[in-house]
């Protein structure tokens, strides 16, 4: 209940357009192994194997890290969820031209079709009962898509029912001409 509060306090704020980036300069290779660290335990209970793959072993960039570590948290959170036990999650990170592609891909129960276009919309869950059980809210990815997006990147997701899913972030590095960034 307490983090649907916060949760929810968070999108109001950023509706009112209260809420500002704090960017610092940070490793974004560094975030992600630190989120793969803090939810580990989780995955470990379910015997799901976690994987980095990274081209680069250092992105240097400069985010908002507290609300970058919310969209990482929440795409792994929902990967662990979401998989059953023996499953695989993937993340891979890198640098490409003047920007950063995340992707976390799970083996998990994946989304249907039907479902698929409104898994950004906050408070929407695929399955209403399987969800509570879940301690679920529907706001993570509608969360993180604005997280993204205030950041100038782009979020999507890919996923076939029963074989698992896909979350692709892009985020474009600071300090470059936004002409050069191209179609992100
Ligand atoms: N990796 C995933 N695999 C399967 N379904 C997913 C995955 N990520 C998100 N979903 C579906 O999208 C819905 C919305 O996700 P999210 O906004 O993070 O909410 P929550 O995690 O609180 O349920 C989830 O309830 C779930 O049905
Ligand atoms: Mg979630």
């Amino acid at each position: 209940m307490e983090k649907i509060v916060s949760n929810l306090l968070l999108l109001s704020r950023a509706d009112a357009g209260e809420l500002t980036l704090q960017k610092e300069r940070c490793d974004f290779v560094a975030l992600v192994r630190e989120c793969m660290t803090l939810q580990g335990h989780q995955a470990g209970a379910k015997n799901i194997a976690m994987k980095l793959q990274s081209t680069q072993n250092y992105i240097d960039c400069e985010i908002d890290t507290n609300r970058m570590r919310q969209v990482i948290s929440n795409l792994l959170d929902n990967a662990i969820k979401y998989t059953p036990s023996g499953g695989k999650i993937t993340i891979e990170v890198k640098r490409e031209q003047q920007r950063i592609l995340l992707s976390v891909k799970d083996t998990g129960i994946g989304i249907s079709e039907k479902d698929l276009p409104f898994v950004f919309d906050r408070f929407y869950r695929v399955d209403k009962s399987r969800s509570r059980e879940q301690h679920s809210s529907g706001l993570g990815l509608a969360i993180s898509k604005w997280i993204v997006a205030t950041h100038g990147g782009h979020i999507d997701i890919m996923s076939k029912e029963g074989q698992g899913t896909t979350v692709r972030v892009v985020l474009p590095l600071e300090n470059t001409n936004p002409d050069e960034i191209g179609a992100i």
